[in-house]
């Protein structure tokens, strides 16, 4: 047991560049290092991974105290342990910190072993970093420059190798590239648990490839091009669209399943290029899988709504925001508590729940509910519940149990009690509403980010954000709140959702107190008791655990959200035909 407690590691004492430090026993000489602020460069060290020690990018001088006749460490004038350094250089990535080792980072020795090292891997290497997709973000051309020689001794030939092999409907290989590193290889193994990338042929022939009759295609193959520390695995899809160095980066998280993995967008010009993943232990390690990282093409899709628009003279016609706006209130002021339906999405972010439970609230329909959303699931990050925020919706009272609600709403649309249906972000053709139903509503006001084959039969239709368009937050499976971060710009006059949501909520109860997205997390923050104490902008790139998953979510308190007035005016709801 230590200070800290029976399950701390006791810390050894490790000198590093000259200057003592102390670590936790298990640490990795190259993670010291780093901590310590001498980065030693590496190619086949991965924290994530084994660690096989065969690109020797790490190699460092390390030596042990040094003992006196009485087997113990002889002290220098310093009162510490005096250092008898090993002759030959040794790598650091595959060796865990000692009590009393030392360390040199920057030494003539190993100066002169990076050196070494570099000249070996860019002996066979093409140098197209003009044409490779990795230049700006390589390691081959950063430690180049950082600890290699400016000139090449090597007159012979180069080996030519493979170029752009498939290795699977998502990675593309350039052999030529390879620096052997097995990076690729072990995360398949040891991560995926897909054996199926392996090295072939000796010497300076060996060749990366995938093994007789297998593909590299499994849900999380593009990891493989992350990890990659040079050019030679790249994304298909990415795969000469965009310069690295002309992405701007947005940190946000992935929305396509309850698992919630942090990404950092890629984007230009309101354009996405490419979502990867960063790193964040309590949900995504260091990965993401392929399905929710190209899963951003809609964004850009010619299926965008970008208009407001309402039905006048039996036609969707465009009409400005305030008018849309007023026009679904009214639309839904028309009707009594019990004929109206809230479909909603667990697609929403937190705020735009929280609008649209004060919506419910304020309609004193009992009629709302978000639509589940289920797939199949895997036991390495994927969750089976492909909504990212049903927590949320547990908890800002939008549902008690996702869908529970539908049969019943749907029914009673069917039977005409329901005769206004305001949806946000789905569509209920899917849940079995035919056309006609839809068609003879008097009011169905659809808020959603791209048309559907429910959308003509909008009476208002409000066109809303797609995630990388818009800031927020969402609980994921595992009960940790996260951030959401505004990449690009929505199109056309789309707006973001919560603002829709307001302005509905406003046109409905008359009241005007919330004025940014931050005033929506604070009157939250104020009825949620999990919520309490926290402020949008304080919540750290990594999210914060808000509930324990077993913990079923208590519903919020009252806000205290003004009753409407029932429509004393004729609202211009749709002629049931
Ligand atoms: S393809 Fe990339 S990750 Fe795989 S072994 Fe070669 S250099 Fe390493
Ligand atoms: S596991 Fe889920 S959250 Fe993570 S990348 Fe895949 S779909 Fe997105
Ligand atoms: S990083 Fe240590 S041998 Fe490759």
């Amino acid at each position: 047991m230590t200070a800290d407690g029976p399950t701390a590691a006791p810390l050894l004492n490790v000198q590093i560049d000259g200057v003592w430090h102390q670590f936790p026993k298990g640490t990795r000489v190259i993670e010291a290092c780093e901590k310590a602020g001498s980065y030693v460069p590496r190619y086949c060290y991965h924290k994530k991974l084994s660690s096989p020690g065969n690109c020797r990018m790490c190699l460092i001088e390390m030596g042990m105290p040094k003992m006196g006749p009485d087997r113990k460490p002889e002290l220098g004038e310093d009162g510490k342990p005096i250092i008898n350094w090993m002759p030959r250089p040794q790598i650091s990535c595959a060796q865990d910190v000692a009590e009393g080792m030392g360390v040199r980072t920057t030494s003539p020795l190993v100066r002169e072993c990076q050196r070494g090292v570099m000249e070996f891997l860019l002996i066979n290497h093409p140098l197209d970093c003009p044409i490779c997709d990795q230049a700006g973000e390589c390691r081959l051309q950063e430690f180049s420059v950082e600890y290699g020689s400016a000139e090449s001794r090597f007159l012979e030939n180069k080996v030519k190798k493979p170029k752009a092999v498939e290795l699977g409907p998502r990675v593309t290989l350039d052999d030529e590239r390879c620096i052997l590193c097995s990076r690729c290889i072990r995360f398949c193994k040891e991560i995926v648990h897909d054996d199926v990338l392996g090295f072939v042929d000796r010497g300076s022939h060996t060749i990366l490839t995938a093994h007789p009759g297998k593909r590299l295609e499994n849900n999380y193959s593009l990891n493989t091009v992350d990890i990659c520390p040079v050019g030679a695995l790249t994304n298909t899809d990415f795969r000469f669209k965009m310069r690295v160095w002309f992405l701007k980066e947005t940190k946000s998280i992935c929305t396509s399943c309850a698992t919630g993995c942090n990404t950092v967008i890629g984007s230009r010009e309101d354009i996405i290029y490419r979502q990867t993943p960063r790193e964040n232990d309590a949900v995504n390690s260091a990965w993401m899988c392929d399905y929710g990282r190209l899963n951003f093409d809609y964004v850009a899709s010619e299926r965008r709504l970008l208009e407001p628009q309402i039905l006048q003279n039996n036609k969707l016609a465009p009409a400005d925001w305030k008018t849309t706006i007023a026009h679904a209130a009214l639309q839904l002021k028309h009707f009594s508590t019990w004929q109206i339906g809230i479909l909603a999405s667990g697609r929403m972010t937190n705020e735009e729940m929280w609008l649209a439970a004060r919506i419910a609230q304020a309609l004193g329909t009992p009629w709302v509910d978000i639509v589940p959303r289920r797939g199949q699931g895997d036991d390495i990050l994927l969750s089976e519940d492909r909504n990212p925020n049903t927590n949320g919706a547990r908890l800002l009272g939008l549902t008690d149990e996702p869908g529970s609600r539908i049969p019943g709403m749907l029914d009673a649309i069917k039977m005409g009690q329901i005769q206004a249906l305001f949806t946000l972000g789905e569509n209920p053709v899917r849940l079995g509403l035919s056309h006609e139903m839809l068609g003879n509503m008097p009011a169905f006001i659809v808020m959603d980010i791209l048309s559907n084959d429910a959308t003509p039969h909008a009476t208002a239709l409000l066109p809303a954000a797609a995630f990388a368009e818009k800031r927020g937050t969402m609980i994921n499976g595992k009960g940790r709140l996260q951030k959401m971060n505004r990449a690009v710009r929505q199109p056309g006059l789309a707006r973001d959702d919560w603002e829709i949501l307001r302005d509905v909520l406003q046109a409905l109860t008359g009241s005007n107190s919330i004025y940014s997205l931050d005033d929506v997390f604070r009157q939250m923050s104020e009825a949620v008791p999990q919520l309490a104490g926290l402020t949008l902008s304080g919540i750290s790139d990594l999210g914060v655990q808000v509930l324990n998953v077993e913990e079923s979510p208590a519903p919020p308190s009252e806000p205290g959200a003004g009753e409407i007035e029932r429509a004393s005016v004729r609202a211009p709801v749709r002629a049931a035909r």
